[in-house]
């Protein structure tokens, strides 16, 4: 794993939704580096840990990363107050991103709530060959849509509440929609559904995992998940992988829910 600690200008701010905010960073050559759906490990000032951020998008002509971030506790509330001309202190990239293989398959990405942002990326390489569909608790809380829809993306929306979209989960879209390929991020409980709808279809399906975090680069063993693994005589056993180093994403058949 190739990565670095770096001081990152911060180049724009925006609040996208109440306490979701949008920062876009100078990131020199580490914008040509970063793959997507892989993280930073952020430094924030005043705490021992960094918090694990998603790259929401990059542009390596222009050297920028995107990340978008919601106020959850302390550190992201200390995060949230970085203004532009401040320096971010990333580490970064971390994690193994999406293997995006071939763009002009038909691309389903289902995000749910804060796992929006690392599909952002992935889904602008698809363009209109990805239908994306997005869950959020509420209208105020839906964040990115206009960024994928100018990627020429198929959005589909769906809110707990019905004030946006359809009214219920977005899983409930899947009868709709034939893709050759599925990436998601977003709370469990989704992340299972949409592994259970790409494994009776028989659809290749990668995951992205949140868990808790510390180093982000698999030398604490904070952030342990179960997952399958090919045993020698061709079967699976259970064992425990780490988000931050064989992770975040992973093959949804290897991830035990
Ligand atoms: C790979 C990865 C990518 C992520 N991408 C994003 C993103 O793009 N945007 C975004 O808003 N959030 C993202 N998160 C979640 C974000 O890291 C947490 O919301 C944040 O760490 C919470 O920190 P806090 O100090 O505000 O909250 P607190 O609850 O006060 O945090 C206390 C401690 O718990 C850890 N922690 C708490 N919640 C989480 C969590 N869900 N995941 C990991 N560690 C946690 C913190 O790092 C810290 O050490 C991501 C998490 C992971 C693991
Ligand atoms: S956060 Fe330390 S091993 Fe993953």
């Amino acid at each position: 794993m190739k990565y670095e600690v770096k001081q990152c200008r911060i180049l724009q701010k925006q609040e996208l939704a109440k306490g979701i905010f949008s920062f876009v960073v100078d990131a020199g050559a580490l914008a040509q580096k970063a793959k997507p759906g892989q993280f930073a490990n952020i430094l924030v000032p005043g705490k021992t840990l960094r918090r694990p951020i998603s790259i929401c998008d990059m542009d390596a002509q222009k050297q920028t990363l995107r990340f978008v971030l919601e106020i959850r506790g302390e550190g992201t509330q200390i995060l949230a107050g970085f203004e532009p001309g401040q320096d971010m202190d990333l580490l970064a990239p971390l994690g193994n991103g999406f293997d995006v293989g071939d763009c002009n398959r038909k691309a389903l990405f289902v995000g749910g709530g804060i796992g929006v942002p690392p599909l952002l990326h992935p889904a602008k390489l698809f363009g209109q060959h990805a239908t994306v569909a997005l869950g959020f608790r509420s209208q105020e809380a839906a964040i990115l849509i206009d960024d994928f829809q100018q990627a020429g993306c198929n959005v589909l929306i769906a809110t707990d509440d019905g004030s946006l979209g359809h009214h219920g989960l977005v899983t409930e879209y899947f009868g709709q929609v034939q893709p050759d390929v599925i990436f998601a991020c977003g709370p469990m409980p989704m992340l299972k559904a949409v592994s259970e709808f790409a494994e009776q279809k028989g659809i290749p399906c990668q995951v992205s995992l949140e868990e808790r975090m510390a180093c982000g680069i698999g030398a604490c063993l904070g952030c342990a998940c179960k997952v399958y693994r090919p045993t020698e005589d061709g079967g699976m056993s259970e064992t425990y992988g780490h988000v931050c180093k064989d992770g975040p994403v992973f093959d949804s058949r290897k991830v035990i829910f």
